[in-house]
C-alpha cells in the first residue's frame, strides 16, 4: 500500500488528486464565465495555495486570521464575510479584503462611515429555499442568524451596496442550486437588478463524481443572460476543492475485546482529528475493508471520551497491533477543526507529491499543545 511508509498518524494530501479537482474548477470556471474561489473555512491547506492560486479566482475568509493566510500565503486580498466584525480588527479587515459582505443590516450601519471606494461591499441574505436536512449545517433555514430576511430590505440596494452573497447549499448538486436560484430572485429580484456581483456561497460538490458539472454551467450561464448587468458572480466551495484529494493514516496500537465486537485502538481520535464524523455524523470510509469478512471491528480514538469510536468495519484479514489503518477523504473540514483534547498531538500535515516522494510540511508536538492553553 503506497501509504504504508508514512509516519503514523498523518493527514496526506494527493498533488495529483488536487490537480484534478482544480482543472475541473477551472474549466467551469471558464465554460461559465464565473469566478471560484476557495473557502478557507473548507480547505486551509496553505502549503498549496500557491498552486490553488494558478486555478482559482482567490479565497473566501470568514475571519480576520483566515484573511491574513489569503493574503500571506495566496498574495490576493480576500473576499471576507463574518457572521459579525470584531470592532477591533475591522481596519485591519478592510486594509487585506477585495470584498466585504455584511450579515445584518445593523452591521452595515455600524461600519458604513469606514467603507473605502477599492473595496466592493456586499449583503448576505437568506435566499428562503435550501433542502439541508440536517439542523447543524443549514445556513439558510426560517431562523438562521445567517443572512438578512427579504422583508427586511426594500426594493432598493443601501448605500454603497454593490453585491448580494448566499450561501444555502451542503454537499449539493447544480439541480438543488436551481431550486436555490429560482427562491433567491423571486424575493430579491429588484435587487438583483441593482447588484454587480452575487455569491452563491458554497456547498457545490462539483468534484464529486456523479455531479454534472455541465449543467451547473448551464445554469449559471442561463442566469447570466437573466441578468446581463451581473459583472461577476462568484461560487465559493470548500469541500470541492479537497474533495477525495487525501488520507488520514492511522496504526492500531491495541485491540481490545470486551463486547462482541472487538475495538481496534488507533493511534488518531474521531473527536480531535474527525470531528465532523461524530457531529455530522457520517461513517468515513476506510481502506481494504470489504461488505462482509469475519474480520469485523469498531475503530476507536486515543481519548478518554466515551463516544470517540466509530463502528463497524469489516477488513480483509485480521487486525494486529502496529497495522495502518486509512481513513479516505479526510483533507476538507478536518484539519481546520482539529482539537488537542486530552492532550493528545495532532497529526502531521504531508504531501504525496506527483513523482510519489512524501513530504511532512508540519508535525507538532507539546510546545503546540502549550501554547494553546495557559
Ligand atoms: C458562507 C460560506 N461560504 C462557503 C462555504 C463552503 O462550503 P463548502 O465547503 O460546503 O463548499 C461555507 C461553509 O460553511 C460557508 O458558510
Amino acid at each position: 500500500m503506497r501509504y504504508k511508509k508514512i509516519p503514523s498518524p498523518a493527514y496526506v494530501l494527493e498533488e495529483e488528486k488536487l490537480i484534478q479537482n482544480l482543472t475541473l474548477l477551472k474549466r467551469v470556471q471558464e465554460e461559465a464565465g464565473v469566478h471560484i474561489i476557495c473557502a478557507l473555512k473548507g480547505f486551509s491547506f496553505h502549503h498549496v495555495f500557491p498552486l490553488v492560486k494558478q486555478y482559482l479566482h482567490g479565497a473566501t475568509a470568514s475571519s480576520l486570521h483566515e484573511a491574513k493566510l489569503v493574503f500571506d500565503k495566496m498574495h490576493v486580498k480576500a473576499h471576507t464575510y463574518c457572521p459579525v466584525y470584531v470592532p477591533d480588527e475591522f481596519d485591519e479587515i478592510q486594509a487585506i479584503s477585495s470584498h466585504i459582505t455584511f450579515n445584518s443590516l445593523s452591521q452595515y450601519e455600524r461600519y458604513k462611515s469606514k467603507m473605502k471606494s477599492d473595496i466592493s461591499y456586499g449583503l448576505r441574505v437568506n435566499p428562503g429555499y435550501s433542502e439541508i436536512e440536517t439542523e447543524l449545517y443549514n445556513p439558510a433555514s426560517p431562523n438562521s442568524r445567517l443572512g438578512i430576511f427579504h422583508t427586511h430590505l426594500g426594493d432598493t440596494l443601501p448605500e454603497g451596496i454593490e453585491g448580494l452573497h448566499f450561501h444555502a447549499l451542503c454537499e449539493n448538486t447544480s439541480y438543488t442550486l436551481e431550486r436555490v436560484l429560482a427562491s433567491f430572485e423571486k424575493l430579491y429580484h429588484p435587487l438583483i437588478q441593482q447588484a454587480k456581483w452575487l455569491n452563491f456561497g458554497g456547498g457545490h460538490l462539483i468534484t464529486r463524481k456523479d455531479y454534472e458539472p455541465d449543467h451547473l454551467i448551464h445554469v449559471l450561464k442561463n442566469f447570466k443572460q437573466k441578468y446581463p448587468t451581473i459583472q461577476e458572480i462568484i461560487l465559493e466551495p470548500g469541500s470541492a476543492v479537497g474533495w477525495q484529494t487525501g488520507v488520514l493514516v492511522s496504526t492500531v496500537l491495541d485491540i481490545v475485546q470486551n463486547g462482541d465486537i472487538p475495538t481496534a485502538m488507533l493511534d488518531v481520535s474521531f473527536t480531535c482529528h474527525m470531528p465532523d464524523c461524530l457531529e455530522m455524523p457520517y461513517k468515513p470510509m476506510v481502506l481494504n475493508t470489504v461488505e462482509q469478512s469475519a474480520f469485523e471491528y469498531n475503530l476507536g480514538g486515543m481519548s478518554c471520551l466515551a463516544g470517540d469510536y466509530m463502528g463497524t468495519w469489516f477488513f480483509e484479514n485480521e487486525l494486529k497491533v502496529g497495522d495502518v489503518v486509512i481513513f479516505d477523504d479526510m483533507i476538507h473540514y478536518t484539519m481546520v477543526k482539529t482539537s488537542t483534547f486530552n492532550g493528545i498531538n495532532l497529526p502531521d500535515i504531508g504531501i504525496l507529491k506527483t513523482d510519489n516522494s512524501y513530504e511532512i510540511i508540519q508535525s507538532y508536538g507539546y510546545d503546540d499543545y502549550k501554547k494553546r492553553l495557559s
